[in-house]
């Protein structure tokens, strides 16, 4: 009698993913490439054979995060768990060898230009080599991976870069240094991308990504613009709504502005950070416009879409700052009416202009001022989900309540999140929903009897 051979059990990757839009991109590319070598990717650290942290160094507070999860898996490893430990990402590539020097149990260190090679660099650091990886490859060649995120099915939004790194110097940002300068990604393959997301796993919303959205194509001959881009995803059979970030004030065209009357699918929310509302910390901060050109900016973009919704990024305590000039960004935040931001406290970073501003920075003085910034922001918030209350709006449901069982969440094109009653097979369809009640950063609602259109998703 023959036996079926008993096969290993697949190996398994857990991957902990910090840091912004890039990362998680990032990480679901690293879970493409390594399932082709057999690797399943598992939520639950503890069965993984390979943990790959994959890092952010934003503000001093993320590279902590980061130290604390990577502190607990080599104790694991100095315990005697057999696992291989990875560092990615952004701090990865500032640290480097210091990394590997520093913490003997850690097996292989990547920097982002490290993620096409993952399979080659996992598989050496599984035969027991100690791996660093952290040059940057060749933007002319950039090798951007096509393998789609094997997780793309379960979600009804995706993810898609258009490029990678950036060629702005924010005084205060580490970006630059982490991720290179700017590449774009050729449209056609991004095209590409995009139709197989919505053909093989059923997704509906886009959300084109990089560090300067506004900027692409504009270095390469022959390439389509940012707005040219926005046009060819909108004729993507399939693709219902379109996203961006992150987008530079800046390099903010006519073009992409005048996309917002033309593309039903680009949604009424758009994130443009804007730092400060106070033209000369602007010009410290090397952001290369003023106040009033960004409200010029919104002013524009709302006659295009009347009602369109802005979320911003806000630092306070930029080296400098004076209490006048922080009641600016106070104000900005008023005059905009930004309908919810992330705020941050300044951050020193390693080898940033901003460290060679004479003025120093107050950590103490930059919390009193983020939390004023905070409340204020608090109320804008409420207010504007509030606005909603006894309205019907459209959702694109995307999935189940974390908190509550037998509720569902659907996003509005103004990026307001509804929760109501429903099931799960409703993920990935539309409903038409009365809003009965704004919180701060979501709302709850009912459905009306307004037919919901139930769309096939293939998983
Ligand atoms: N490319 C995007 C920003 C990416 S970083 C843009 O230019 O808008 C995301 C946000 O982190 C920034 O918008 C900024 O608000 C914040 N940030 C970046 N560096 C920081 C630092 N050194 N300290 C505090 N916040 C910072
Ligand atoms: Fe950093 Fe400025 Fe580039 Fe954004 S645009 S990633 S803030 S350097
Ligand atoms: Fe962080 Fe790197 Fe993104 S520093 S914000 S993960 S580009």
């Amino acid at each position: 009698m023959s036996s079926t051979p008993v096969l290993p059990p697949a190996p398994k990757v857990y991957i902990r993913t910090f840091g912004c839009q890039m990362n998680d991109y990032d990480s679901g590319k690293m879970r493409a490439q390594l399932a082709r070598d057999g690797w399943q990717s598992t939520d639950d650290p503890d069965e993984a054979d390979l943990v790959l942290l994959n890092t952010c160094s934003i503000r001093e507070k993320a590279v902590e995060k980061m130290h604390s999860a990577l502190g607990e898996f080599r104790r694991q490893k100095r315990e005697g768990r057999p696992l291989t430990l990875g560092v990615t990402g952004c701090v990865a590539q500032l640290e480097g060898d210091a990394l590997l020097e520093r913490y003997h149990n850690v097996d292989l260190v990547l920097g982002p230009d490290g993620v096409p090679h993952v399979r080659r660099l996992v598989a050496e650091a599984r035969s027991g080599q100690r791996v660093l990886d952290t040059d940057f490859l060749d933007l002319e060649t950039y090798p951007f991976v096509t393998d789609l995120d094997p997780d793309a099915a379960k979600k009804v939004g995706a993810f898609v870069t258009i490029q990678k790194g950036c060629d702005n110097r924010c005084t205060y940002c580490i970006v630059p240094t982490t991720r290179g300068d700017e590449a774009s990604r050729p449209s056609a393959e991004i095209l590409d991308e995009v139709r197989r997301l919505v053909e093989t796993a059923g997704v509906q919303e886009i959300t084109l990504i990089g560090q300067n959205v506004n900027s692409y194509g504009l270095k390469v001959p022959h390439e389509k613009n940012f707005a040219e881009l926005l046009y060819a995803v909108a004729e993507v059979p399939g693709v219902r709504r379109i996203r961006y970030t992150t987008s530079h004030p800046r390099d903010m065209g006519d073009d992409v502005v005048q996309a917002y009357q033309d593309l039903p699918q680009l949604t009424s929310h758009l994130h443009l950070p804007v730092q400060s509302g106070n033209n000369k910390v602007l010009r410290r901060m090397k952001r290369f416009y003023t106040r009033e050109r960004f409200l010029d900016i919104v002013e524009r973009l709302r006659q295009a879409r009347p009602d369109l919704v802005l979320t911003t990024d806000f630092i306070v305590g930029f080296p400098g700052e004076t209490e006048a000039q922080f009641l600016d960004t106070m104000s900005l935040l008023d005059e905009v009416g930004f309908v919810s931001s992330f705020s941050f406290k300044y951050s020193p970073r390693p080898g940033t202009p901003a460290l060679r501003l004479k003025e120093g920075h107050d950590d103490a003085v930059s919390g009193e001022r983020l939390t004023r910034l905070q409340k204020r922001q608090r109320e804008l918030s409420l207010a504007w989900t509030r606005s909603h209350e006894g309205q019907v709006v459209e959702v694109l449901i995307e999935g189940l309540s974390r908190h509550d069982e037998g509720v569902i969440c659907g996003r509005t094109s103004a990026n307001l999140m509804v929760n109501f009653p429903g099931s799960a097979s409703e993920v990935g369809s539309w409903a038409k929903v009365r809003v009965t009640r704004g919180f701060t950063h979501t709302a709850r609602g009912e459905r009306v009897a307004a037919p919901v259109e139930i769309r096939a998703r293939r998983a």
